[in-house]
């Protein structure tokens, strides 16, 4: 599924810049239930954002699919992002001016999804996070839990076979933490590949790897070595 070598980030300012990945190879299966931790500044969101093909690397190779990224075109990798590709941010990044209902809708609407499919499709996704009867509330109308709620769906809406998740329980209280780790968990044992970065030792545990990192660079690696 992921197949990364050599990978390195280097975010430009002061006079070299400022080397946020130095050298991370690591693969991971379809299917996988992978936690990324490790310290602050460590580069967690940074590689994420190069696995989520939001950001391009400094240096090394990144497959995604079996497809390499350094090949892709700006057009294959908003294809890439917008269908085989979910995101779950800590801040949610939901838009606040629309429903749940058409939050979920978004990504289908740019995929070319009809009006009524996409509707039919966002109120199954919306159910399946526990918000039935909300679909017509705007995220400022929801708590925290169900603002991320709101973005799972989303980020499940062009059926990706890819999530990541930054921090997504960052910005909750404990309960609603469970609940969001719950769906993740689910999704994992209902074959997605999940890849989610969290400060959290426990979820890091219950995860089927943990990768930690240090300074930009992969300390510990649980598997897929290869
Ligand atoms: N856009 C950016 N420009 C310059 N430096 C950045 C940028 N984004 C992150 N950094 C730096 O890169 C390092 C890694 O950041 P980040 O990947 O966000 O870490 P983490 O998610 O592990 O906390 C940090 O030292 C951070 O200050
Ligand atoms: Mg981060």
């Amino acid at each position: 599924m992921i197949r990364c070598r050599g990978l390195e980030k280097i975010y430009e300012g002061g006079k070299s810049g400022w080397p946020a990945l130095r050298g991370v190879s690591f693969s991971i299966e379809p299917g996988e239930f992978v936690a990324v931790t490790g310290p602050s500044g460590c580069g967690k969101s940074t590689l994420l954002n190069i696995l989520g093909l939001l950001d391009e690397p400094s240096g090394g190779s990144y497959e995604l699919d079996g497809l390499d990224a350094e090949r892709m075109s700006d057009g294959e990798r908003s294809r890439a992002r917008l269908h085989r590709i979910g995101f779950v941010f800590q801040a949610f990044h939901l838009l606040n001016r629309l429903s749940a209902l058409e939050n979920v809708c978004l990504p289908m609407m740019y995929a070319g999804e009809t009006s009524a499919g996409m509707r039919h499709r966002a109120h199954e996704l919306l159910a399946r996070v526990g918000l039935k009867g909300k679909e017509r509330k705007t995220p400022l109308e929801l708590s925290g839990g169900e603002r991320q709620r709101v973005a799972i769906a989303r980020a499940l809406a062009n059926s990706p076979k890819l999530l990541l998740a930054d921090e997504p329980t960052g910005n909750l209280d404990s309960a609603s933490s469970r609940e969001i780790m719950d769906i993740l968990f689910d999704l994992g044992r209902g074959g997605m590949t999940v890849i989610m970065v969290t400060h959290d030792r426990e979820l890091a545990a219950r995860a089927g790897r943990d990768i930690r990192m240090r300074d930009g660079r992969i300390e510990s690696l649980q598997g897929g070595e290869k």
